[in-house]
């Protein structure tokens, strides 16, 4: 099993994804915003790449009653009736409810590993659980960091090396890219508690995203994306949606 980190979602071919385990990672925000969904009692999320596609899909009859939600370049989308807090999926909102979801990064890495064996969607929220369930399975993995408009972003390394630092610490026999050895190396400096170097919240704070979501008053954002594992919950993308996969207990 060999463990590799694509840095921006444009780094998503068919090629480097056909077949293996994909973890889509989009730290800030989308990826967040996709588990508090599902744990929030949403039962499926469709990722669509623009609001084009998110209005032609709430036309057909399958969809009519499902939510709007998401950005693009970081505004709320006019007509949508979500956008893309994580914040704004916690409560009853979503309950029994099915989310049309567009990002301007996040949805796009997602729709681009459609040839993958299975894609999970990973964040800090949940980074343990796809670590658990990586460790089950035998095949290669990419991990595919969104990233910023084709740029590398930070807060989506860090995730990557923080499950990196779990399958290290799981399961002998795995070998890993020098890029996946990187991540956790890098991670392994920033925790919230622990000891670790740099804090998790002001890293993520001085991250662009992070300095996006700040100067649009979103602080709370960050804060809520910056916390780990408190959903034992593995959201998995398979055709062309988003459902909880159960998994076995710890
Ligand atoms: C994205 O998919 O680009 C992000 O989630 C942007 C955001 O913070 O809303």
């Amino acid at each position: 099993m060999y463990i590799d980190i694509l840095l921006t979602y444009k780094e998503i071919d068919p090629e480097a994804v056909m077949k293996k385990n994909c973890v889509v990672i989009d730290t800030l925000r989308a990826t967040s915003t996709i588990i508090t969904a599902l744990a929030n009692g949403c039962p499926e999320i469709v990722p669509v790449r623009n609001a084009a596609e998110a209005f032609r899909l709430k036309k057909c009859n399958a969809f009519k009653d499902y939510l709007l939600g998401g950005e693009e370049e970081g505004y709320n989308i006019e007509n949508f009736q979500m956008g893309n807090s994580p914040l704004e999926y916690t409560g009853d909102r979503l309950k029994n409810k099915g989310l049309i979801l567009c990002t301007t990064n996040g949805t796009k890495a997602l729709e681009k590993t459609k040839l993958a064996g299975t894609t999970v969607i990973c964040a800090l929220l949940n980074v343990k659980t796809v670590a658990r369930w990586l460790i089950t399975r035998l095949s290669d993995t990419v991990i595919c960091c969104a990233g910023t408009r084709g740029g590398y972003s930070m807060e989506d390394f860090l995730t990557a090396g923080r499950l990196v630092g779990y399958l290290k610490k799981n399961r002998n026999g795995i070998s890993f890219s020098d890029l996946a050895a990187t991540a956790a190396i890098v991670a392994d400096n920033i925790r919230e508690k622990r000891g670790g170097k740099y804090s998790t919240f002001e890293t993520l704070k001085n991250t662009e995203n992070g300095k996006r979501l700040l100067a649009a008053g979103l602080e709370v954002d960050i804060a809520y994306c910056a916390r780990e594992n408190i959903f034992p919950l593995l959201p998995v993308f398979e055709n062309g949606s988003i459902k909880l996969q159960k998994i076995p207990p710890a």
